[in-house]
């Protein structure tokens, strides 16, 4: 893995304190910085006994997208990261809370304009979910389709590109101009360009 120099943990302090929450159990390097010579666990994790149930007939929704440590550094960095949405207050962590299973509290969640018309359901082992297709309405076939659909949502993220709002390439444009991104993205897929499939990838 690249050893980034210490001018590169500048901007992911700067990243803890957008995100606001949460990385205190990912090992750094100096306190509120990731050190991405020395990633989180995340590829090899055992699936919890109450999963295993019935052994041999856990589902695994990873499919065609198996988790690598630093894919999913960078799917948890998008997730917590309010660049996310048009006025830089929400990101998915606002209404899939980690202390509420990935669920919000409140019925309905409050999103860059105004309340979600469903309740936010719990995104905890999605992982092993047996569903086959994702949100109420069943509309996603993969979690990885589900993963930036709240992004081009109006009420939600913000990204829609109708009625005066900004379009996906311009969210895709900010993000580029997010220092840390570029590293991330780098070491994730080989090259810094950030796409909406990749984005997809590394959040699933
Ligand atoms: C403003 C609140 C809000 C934000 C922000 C938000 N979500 Fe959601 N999420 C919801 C709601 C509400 C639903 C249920 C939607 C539906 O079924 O119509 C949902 C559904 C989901 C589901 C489907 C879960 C299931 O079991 O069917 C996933 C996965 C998900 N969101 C991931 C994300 C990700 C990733 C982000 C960030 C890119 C995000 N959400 C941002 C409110 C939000």
């Amino acid at each position: 893995m690249k050893q980034l120099s210490s001018a590169n943990f500048q901007s992911f302090f700067i990243l803890i304190l957008l995100s606001g929450a949460s990385f205190s159990s990912v090992k750094a390097a100096e306190p509120g910085t990731l050190d991405l010579a020395n990633l989180q666990n995340y590829a090899n994790q055992p699936v919890p006994k109450y999963i295993n149930a019935t052994p041999g007939k856990v589902k695994d929704n990873t499919g065609e997208n198996p988790i690598t440590d630093i894919g999913a550094t960078l799917g948890r960095v998008l997730f917590y990261d309010k660049n996310l949405s048009t006025t830089n207050t929400v990101s998915c962590a606002s209404c899939h809370q980690q202390e509420k299973a990935f669920s919000d509290p409140a019925q309905k969640s409050q999103g860059v304009a105004g309340q979600t018309a469903r309740h936010s359901p719990r995104l905890i082992n999605a992982r092993f979910s047996e569903e086959t297709r994702f949100r109420w309405d069943e509309a996603a076939g993969t979690l990885e389709e589900q993963m930036t659909t709240p992004v081009r949502n109006p009420v939600e993220i913000g990204y829609s590109g109708a009625d005066g709002n900004p379009t996906f390439k311009e969210l895709i444009t900010k993000l580029e101009g997010v220092k840390y991104y570029a590293a991330l993205f780098n070491l994730a897929f080989g090259d810094p360009e950030i796409t909406e499939k990749r984005m997809q990838l590394a959040l699933a």
